[in-house]
Order: C-alpha cells, then sequence, then structure tokens
C-alpha cells in the first residue's frame, strides 16, 4: 500500500498551520474521461432526448468586467457596452431555443447561476431580458437564482429590474472592506459605500444577499481581516464565503511575487504566508460561529435560512448542468463540456446555426466549440468524497464497505495527523481539516489512484 505525506499531511503540533506546505489547488479531481468527438446530428439528438439528472441547474457565464482585479485571472473581455449588447441578445435568443427543446423541458431545473466576469455590469433592461429568458425553462418552487457581480455600479434600476425577473439571490465581490487594501487590489468603492450599499439591499424581505471575501491579499494584515469580519455582520448581509488567496497565473499579484514585490497599500507591505492564513482562516470561521452563523461548507456560512446556496451545494455534488455563453463549464447527459472563451468563436457558432435552418437546428442552440468529454465512469462517487470533505463530513453509508475498509489507513493517518475525527459511521474533519480540506480531496484521489484493488 503507498501511503504518502502529500496524502496523509505530516504529523505537527500545529496541524492547522503545518499538516501540508500550501493549499495544493483551488478544487480537487481525478480526470476519469477522454475527450470526446460529438458530431452535429448526436449534438441534436441530445436536445431531443429527456434528462437522465434528479436535480440540474443552468449556468450562464457573462465574460466581462470593467477593470482588471490585481488577484484575479477571471477577467476576460472589456465591459464595452456594444459589445456587451450584442452577446445578450444572442445569449437571450440562445436560451429561448434552448428552453423550449424536449430536453430542458424534461426536468425542472433546482438552480440557475449567472457567473461571470460581472453579469452585474450589464443594463438594467438586459437583466430583465435574461431574466424572461431563465423563466422560459421550467424551474422548480423556489428556485434559486442567483446573479452575480460586484456593488459598483449595481444601482437601483438594476436591483429592481433583477428582483422584477426573478432574482433570488445575489452574490456580490467585496474580497476585503478595508478601503486601502481595496485600492491595492483595485477595486472601486471604499468600505463606507459598501455597509450602506449592503446594508440597504440586506433588508428587502426576501433576497438573500451574499459576500465573498479573500484572506491573505497584500496589505491585509490578521487585525484588517478581523475588521473585514466584523463588516460583515454589520453590514446585515445573509451570507459569506471565506476564499484563500490562490496565486493564479497571469495575474498582477503573481507577477509583482516573481519580481520578489508585494502590491501592499501605502501603509503596509504585509502579505500573509501559508500559516497566517490558516490563523486567518480560523479566526474567521470561529468568529462567525461564535455569532451564530452556520457553516454550509468549508468556506460558506449564513447568518439564517434565507441564504441556501443551492447551487453551489449541487454543482459539487456533480449534477447536471447546462452551461450557456462563451467560457460556461458544465454538463449534458453525462459528457462534461466547456465552451470556447472567444467572444468571436461564440458569436461565429450562433451564426453558423442560423444558417443550417432545417428543424431541428430551429430548436437546438449551437454547439459552440470547445473541450468535450466522455462520461467520467468514477464520477458519482467522486462527488460524494468531494462534496462530504467540503461539507466537513463524510458519511460512509453513501459508500461501499469494502471502499471504506479500502480508504482506513488515510482516515486514521488524518485522525493522527489532527486532520480529522473517525467513528464507524462518518469522518468528521477538524477545523484544520476544513482548513486543508482540498488537499485532502486531492490526497484522497491520489490514495484510490495509486492503490487499485
Ligand atoms: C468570478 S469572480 C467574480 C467577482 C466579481 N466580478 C467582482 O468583481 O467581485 C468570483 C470570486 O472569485 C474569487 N476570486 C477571484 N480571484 C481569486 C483568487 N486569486 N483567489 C481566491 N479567490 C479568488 C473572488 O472572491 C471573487 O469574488
Ligand atoms: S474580481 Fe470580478 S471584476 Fe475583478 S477581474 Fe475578477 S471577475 Fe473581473
Amino acid at each position: 500500500m503507498i501511503l504518502t505525506p502529500s496524502m496523509t499531511g505530516i504529523s505537527s503540533p500545529e496541524p492547522l498551520q503545518h499538516a501540508f506546505k500550501v493549499k495544493s489547488a483551488p478544487h480537487a479531481g481525478r480526470s476519469g474521461s477522454r475527450p470526446a468527438n460529438v458530431t452535429p446530428e448526436q449534438w441534436q439528438q441530445w436536445w431531443q432526448q429527456p434528462s437522465e439528472s434528479e436535480q440540474r441547474a443552468l449556468y450562464i457565464h457573462i465574460p466581462f468586467c470593467r477593470k482588471r482585479c490585481s488577484f484575479c485571472n477571471f477577467f476576460e473581455n472589456g465591459a464595452n457596452p456594444q459589445r456587451i449588447s450584442d452577446y445578450m441578445q444572442q445569449l437571450c435568443q440562445q436560451l429561448s431555443v434552448a428552453a423550449s427543446s424536449p430536453f430542458a423541458q424534461s426536468q425542472p431545473f433546482d438552480t440557475v447561476y449567472i457567473g461571470g466576469g460581472t453579469p452585474t455590469d450589464i443594463q438594467a433592461t438586459e437583466i430583465a431580458m435574461l431574466g424572461a429568458a431563465v423563466n422560459r425553462f421550467p424551474l422548480v418552487d423556489n428556485a434559486e437564482v442567483t446573479l452575480e457581480g460586484r456593488l459598483n455600479g449595481f444601482d437601483d434600476d438594476k436591483w429592481h429590474s433583477a428582483l422584477d425577473a426573478g432574482f433570488n439571490r445575489f452574490s456580490f465581490g467585496v474580497q476585503s472592506f478595508d478601503t486601502e487594501v481595496r485600492r491595492a487590489a483595485g477595486r472601486f468603492d471604499d468600505k463606507a459605500q459598501l455597509l450602506q450599499r449592503l446594508s440597504t439591499l440586506s433588508q428587502h424581505d426576501s433576497a438573500s444577499i451574499v459576500v465573498d471575501l479573500i484572506f491573505g491579499l497584500p496589505g491585509q494584515t490578521l487585525s484588517i481581516w478581523q475588521r473585514d469580519l466584523q463588516a460583515v455582520l454589520d453590514s446585515g448581509v445573509h451570507g459569506v464565503d471565506l476564499y484563500q488567496l490562490i496565486g493564479l497565473g497571469g495575474t498582477r499579484i503573481d507577477r509583482a511575487s516573481d519580481k520578489g514585490k508585494i502590491l501592499g497599500t501605502d501603509s503596509s507591505e504585509f502579505q500573509a504566508d501559508s500559516q497566517t492564513r490558516a490563523q486567518m482562516y480560523a479566526f474567521g470561521a470561529e468568529y462567525l460561529e461564535s455569532n451564530q452563523w452556520q457553516r454550509l461548507s468549508s468556506c460558506h456560512w449564513r447568518r439564517d435560512a434565507r441564504e441556501r446556496s443551492v447551487y453551489n451545494s449541487l454543482a459539487k455534488s456533480g449534477i447536471e448542468i447546462l452551461p450557456f455563453g462563451a467560457g460556461a463549464g458544465g454538463s449534458i447527459h453525462g459528457h462534461s463540456m466547456m465552451n470556447a472563451r472567444s467572444l468571436t468563436e461564440w458569436h461565429q457558432a450562433q451564426q453558423l446555426a442560423c444558417t443550417i435552418g432545417n428543424d431541428a437546428s430551429l430548436s437546438t442552440p449551437h454547439n459552440v466549440p470547445g473541450m468535450m468529454f466522455t462520461p467520467n465512469p468514477s464520477a458519482k462517487l467522486d462527488a460524494i468524497f468531494k462534496r462530504g470533505l467540503d461539507s466537513g463530513k463524510l458519511q460512509f453509508n453513501q459508500l461501499e464497505t469494502h471502499l471504506v475498509e479500502q480508504l482506513q489507513p488515510l482516515f486514521e493517518a488524518w485522525q493522527s495527523h489532527g486532520l480529522a475525527q473517525l467513528s464507524s459511521n462518518a469522518l468528521t474533519l477538524t477545523l484544520a481539516g476544513r482548513f486543508w480540506n482540498v488537499n485532502m480531496q486531492t490526497g484522497l484521489f491520489e490514495f484510490l489512484t495509486e492503490n487499485k484493488s
């Protein structure tokens, strides 16, 4: 049996800080699929067949931003109004065609996520048009419909247009409330503006308002982070994600770091190392939970039941996700897929579909070039591991007995390294385990690959 420190972590009196060296990757996974060639006929057939997925989601990508933030590599296209308008027209047309297909109509959707980029940068009228297109799909009662983006530029017109169009969850990237840290990261608003706007939006009687914070930004000391958490509570929002800064290639922070520089603030060149980030995570988790916030996953907490985080939890469970828009990823009939990021290719594919003009193509959204993969035979099992470790508890009744037995040495090593507690029916992660859960997921997949039974 092969059991390595990259799977188990190492023994340390302080596992939170030292069980692993650094977070291995933003997400874990193992690839059990191969690139697939899908013919135009097959593609059209897929849209005529009913879905076999019990739960499913729509993911719609809006790949525009007004500014490139120092930490982020999700920036794809500048927010030129004409370019956005052309994109929204074609996107909504494509959504309408897709919504009327037998495949879309065969099974209701539990959740819809409009992600980016910065979807809140589209016009109020475009938000209304997008909402109308989404509502052509069959949605379950009380489906969660999220609009992602930023507070800057999200004015009352857009807010009311979104509420009227059926959006009931808003996920805003705040990153840090600290005005200086924000400025260094290339963000627009200051702390007072953010708090004021969040407090107004959070008073709405049904929409869920969620913010993303990052720990480990340049200039963000431990005490600034503590004030960031206090601001979350003061703002009145219903949910928060605490993300550790990941060094993404090509970002300004990353390029500076290659030259040994930190893009800090006027008052601080500090940037937290992995051990300090572990402390920041622990402070955030304990602070929120001691204020009666409930943990829904290793990085997401809610103030009350209004926030459900349906999309994020179902996406981690490996359900069917229909992807729309340039750069959107998802899965159809078990095949995972990723649309090409190029706007030009995306528009060209749409025009091509219009020129085919036969009956099938009229009821089938165009197939955007990109990547398509054969069904992953271990997808269901991998989703149980990912979801379990991400939620902090892996229940053994979801797994076959021989698999639990096979994994026992790994689970025992995690327990002895302070990352988890093992009982006869579940593995429960400690705070340290929750901080390192992506490394543990990666380690588990590595263990299964190296120790095939
Ligand atoms: C796709 S972005 C959209 C955010 C939105 N456009 C905005 O301006 O806030 C979603 C979230 O990813 C997170 N993110 C981006 N870059 C990150 C990084 N390098 N490390 C960790 N989280 C990151 C941020 O918290 C961000 O709010
Ligand atoms: S944080 Fe948002 S606005 Fe900034 S580059 Fe990333 S996606 Fe664009």
